[in-house]
């Protein structure tokens, strides 16, 4: 397939693997891209040196083009940038934070920008700052996530109405069908996180995979929305914020809580009650661990299957 965004990242499909915190390293990345797809490196927490190697190891690994993304939150961004640009990675993926502070400065060294958004008011603030394309975000998905909780099926529509360059869909896609469906309502392409959880190559913890593939319907929630709004898998720990919640909390006290490295005790050392799981709400039809390659092969073939089928 030939559209704007396979030609945006010389890629084969319209499909990129979300740069995911404790999930998406350098082995995860190089499988999507070797499949065709794009793969990102999830930049977020890793201190600059790790990223180095993950980047270093990523280019041994495939000859096609990847990315990193940089959640904008953390600290050491200037760090991260400063290595990008050594290591001359072709595309950048930012999120939770303003486009404005770094798409130039990538820009100038021919980088490609994207950015991930929650709002068409955002979607226009990023094309303003000059990026090549934006991810619209809905609140399906896994991970951090928008205060204003607008839908997979509004926010894409609204977006790819509100801006000229490309739209990436996000929040909720998991297969081919889903794909369709993303680009009927308007994308040029997807950004699938919670699926590429549960394959081999993610560097998540096994016991995190295997509950991700046991979820159901109803066991995320979007929550901290005080602090930076968080969909996760209902556990201890979300018991103990919501009831936090319930009562009144601070600000202070919910920083208190959440505490330090939650994310990385629940999804990268395997504590399923104390630990922050983050995914998505599509986990509910995540089934089975797979190799990034055939969760690629699986979701293309099925858009290209469903493409051709009558409605019912
Ligand atoms: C485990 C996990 C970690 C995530 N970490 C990040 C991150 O570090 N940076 C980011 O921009 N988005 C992050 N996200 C959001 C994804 O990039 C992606 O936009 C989202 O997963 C898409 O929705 P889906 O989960 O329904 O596919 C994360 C999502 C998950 C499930």
């Amino acid at each position: 397939m030939q559209n704007k965004i396979t030609a945006l990242f010389n890629i084969d499909y319209p499909i990129v693997q979300a740069g995911m915190i404790w999930a998406s390293g350098w082995r995860l990345a190089s499988a999507v891209s070797n499949a065709g797809a794009l793969g990102l490196i999830g930049s977020g927490r890793m201190y600059p040196e790790v990223l180095r190697e993950h980047i270093q190891k990523c280019k041994a690994a495939t000859h096609k083009p990847f990315g990193v993304n940089v959640p904008l939150l953390y600290p050491d961004i200037d760090k991260h940038i400063q290595i990008i640009i050594e290591e001359e990675v072709p595309i950048v993926f930012t999120s939770a934070g303003n486009p404005k502070t770094w798409t130039s400065v990538l820009k100038e060294q021919g980088i490609k920008v994207v950015h991930v958004v929650s709002s068409s008011k955002f979607a226009l603030k990023a094309q303003d700052a000059g990026c090549d394309a934006v991810v619209a975000e809905g609140f399906e998905a896994g991970g951090h996530n928008g205060r204003e909780e607008t839908t997979t099926m509004v926010l894409v529509p609204a977006v790819s109405a509100a801006v000229e360059i490309p739209v990436l869909a996000a929040g909720g896609i998991a297969t081919g069908r889903q794909m369709l469906a993303a680009m009927v309502l308007g994308a040029d392409g997807v950004q699938v996180g919670s699926r590429f959880v549960a394959c081999p190559e993610a560097s998540s913890h096994e016991k995190f995979k295997n509950l991700v593939i046991t979820s159901a319907e109803g066991d995320t929630q979007l929550t901290l929305k005080q602090l930076t709004p968080v969909r996760m898998l209902k556990n201890n720990f979300f018991a103990q914020v919501q009831k936090a919640e319930q009562q009144g909390a601070s600000v202070d006290e919910l920083k208190k809580l959440l505490g330090r490295a939650r994310a990385k005790h629940g999804m990268f050392e395997g504590d399923m009650e104390e630990g922050e799981l983050e995914i998505g709400q599509v986990s509910a039809l995540i089934k089975e661990i797979k190799p990034a390659a055939e969760i690629v092969k699986e979701i293309w073939n099925e858009f290209e299957a469903t493409l051709k089928q009558p409605l019912k």
